[in-house]
């Protein structure tokens, strides 16, 4: 079956819709509803997208792959996305990397057995003085280290365990 917004969500990409003057201006407030919800986009979310705004599925695409925020497949429950630009990477994000392939088995691209971690190696977050960094979910964690890191992955392992986030 085709992926569906849930009703409540339909109503919200609807009222969103209704503040401009064009739908199309809302389609990246729609994908955000749609990221939320589901927590990864495709083709068929984005098909959904473009029939619930009455516009192009094309535009929805474009829109879509423009942008790295919104993954195309599923995700951990921690979606980790590493910085490897210039800054982090002369400070160390390569070491963590694999830091996290041999101690934690975390590969990149692959959502690990458990479903808790995936990792993606992303361009420059804008958060240079930080390096390196790295985007968890929504929030951001920098001057990292192969010792934070750790702390940082046991921590999320002990709140799964816990049922909490
Ligand atoms: S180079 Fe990593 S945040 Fe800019």
């Amino acid at each position: 079956m085709a992926y569906e917004l849930s009703a409540e969500n339909q109503q919200r990409v609807k009222e969103v819709a209704a503040r401009y003057p064009h739908n199309m201006s809302a389609i990246l407030p729609a994908l955000h509803i749609v990221f939320a919800e589901r927590g990864w986009i495709d083709r068929e979310a984005c098909d959904h997208v473009a029939e619930l705004l009455d516009v192009p599925p094309i535009h929805v695409y474009e829109a879509m792959t423009f942008y790295t925020y919104f993954p195309r497949k599923p995700v951990g429950k921690y979606h980790i996305q590493l910085c490897h630009n210039i800054a982090c990477n002369l400070r160390g994000a390569e070491n963590l990397i694999e830091y996290m392939r041999d101690k934690h088995g975390i590969e990149e691209d692959r959502v690990t057995g458990d479903g808790l971690f995936c990792l993606h190696r992303v361009e420059c977050l804008g958060a240079c003085g930080g390096a390196p960094m790295m985007q968890v979910n929504d929030d951001y964690y920098e001057n990292l280290s192969p010792e934070k890191i750790e702390e940082l992955i046991e921590g999320w392992k002990r709140e799964a365990g816990n049922g909490r986030r």
